[in-house]
């Protein structure tokens, strides 16, 4: 394989809920579950039984073609989101060069290409989805990256008023920052957001690839806001371990697509939909949405009197809903390995954060185990004596 990953220290074998074993028969508790991906947890059994069935009767067609999978799942998605349109693919970052395929399109015959993305985000591997996003190092080596983003601060309405000009097309920005740290957007940006998008007669883009499908305690991110956006690009969590991207597109700026000017030749299979249909009937019939805020809560409590107890190794917990991250005033790498040695899997992020993605069906007791053993290692890490150094080791392969 390229080496574009670090070498993986650890090999899985099987997985069940929130539970992973590897090769030699350990266990783990998977609370970073695929980044993102594993929202009903490993071989949900109604997801298992789904894409069984659909690949028995008809994995793949064309989108020459209509399947009742494909049809079902653009219903359910604008059902629960807003009124409009949906565009099958299958991936994020694929969703979110949709997104800005739609701002060129929409964009050019207003005589505007801009795209405004955010300091710190992270949008996707693609050219142009690593041109939007805002950090160095994912772009480093790719130039000349293509022409038309320009950057602001997250959470700072004054410099996205800035970086509006007469060319700019939409603006993009997740409503929780995933890969940049677990930064969620304030209220007050994503309304001012929405007003500066109506006010300068732009797009209002919204990255929900890890933040979406019920992750932060609602089914969508932006219903936290009291805002409805132009579009908003989905993957991870969809399809429940099978790969599906998609982007729903308002009523009205969905036909600025047109026959022939965008595709994807897997996007929206059978088999896809029936994977994210099943994904979401389980999150909708066990109410997984208000589970994952009211976990999400406690989850975070447990983690706040951690860092309440280890003032010298934790500045902040952060995040929403089941999406959360511990900031540490260290490297957060060294941690992510001890967590993995003591049999929890998380990520460290953004240097120092800790970051905690677990399945949408965590139970409280797998909750409390967790937060045990993220409690072991920051006690190991103060007899150490390992306080607060100066970062200086990044997360390799985040996303
Ligand atoms: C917010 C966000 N957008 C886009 C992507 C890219 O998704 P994918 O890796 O499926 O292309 C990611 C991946 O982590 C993400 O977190």
């Amino acid at each position: 394989m390229a080496p574009t990953y670090a070498p993986p220290s650890l090999a899985l074998a099987e997985g069940r809920g929130a539970v992973v074993t590897d090769c030699d028969g350990r266990r783990y508790l998977d609370f970073i579950a695929g980044i993102g991906v594993l929202s009903v947890g490993h071989c949900h059994p109604r997801v298992v039984a789904a894409v069984r069935e659909q690949a028995g009767r008809l994995m793949h067609v064309s989108n020459l073609y209509f399947t009742e999978p494909q049809a079902r799942l653009a219903e359910k998605l604008v059902e629960l989101s807003f009124d409009g349109q949906c565009f099958f693919c299958n991936s994020g970052a694929e969703a979110v060069e949709t997104l800005i395929k739609l701002a060129r399109r929409w964009g050019n015959p207003r005589g505007r290409y801009e795209v405004v993305s955010m300091r710190n985000s992270f949008h996707g591997r693609t050219l142009a989805t690593l041109t939007a996003t805002g950090q160095p190092k994912v772009q480093q080596g790719y130039a000349p990256l293509p022409p038309g983003f320009r950057y602001a601060e997250f959470n700072d309405i004054r410099s996205c008023r800035e970086a509006v000009t007469e060319k700019t097309a939409a603006i993009l920005v997740e409503p929780v920052q995933g890969e940049g740290g677990v930064i969620p957007a304030s209220v007050e940006f994503m309304q001012g957001l929405r007003r500066l998008c109506d006010e300068a007669g732009i797009l209002l883009l919204l990255d929900e690839v890890q933040c979406g499908v019920g992750r932060t305690g609602k089914w969508f991110a932006y219903q936290h806001y009291g805002i409805i956006p132009d579009a908003m690009a989905l993957a991870k969590g969809l399809g429940g371990g099978f790969p599906v991207g998609a982007v729903v597109i308002r009523r009205g700026i969905a036909n600025t697509f047109q026959p022939g000017s965008h595709a994807s030749t897997f996007g929206g299979s059978p088999l896809a939909c029936a994977a994210a249909l099943a994904t979401l009937g389980v999150i909708e019939d066990a109410g997984l949405v208000d589970h994952a805020g009211r976990l999400g809560d406690r989850l975070r409590g447990l983690l706040e009197s951690l860092a309440g107890r280890y003032p010298e190794l934790v500045q902040e917990v952060r995040g929403r809903g089941l999406m959360l991250a511990v900031v540490l005033k260290r490297p957060a790498k060294p941690l992510e390995q001890l967590l993995r040695e003591k049999g929890l899997l998380c990520l460290a992020t953004a240097e120092n954060a800790l970051r905690f993605l677990p399945p949408l069906n965590v139970s409280v007791a797998e909750v409390e185990q967790a937060v045990r053993i993220i409690e072991q290692v920051l006690a190991e890490f103060r007899a150490e004596g390992k306080g607060s150094v100066p970062s200086n080791s990044r997360g390799e392969n985040e996303q």
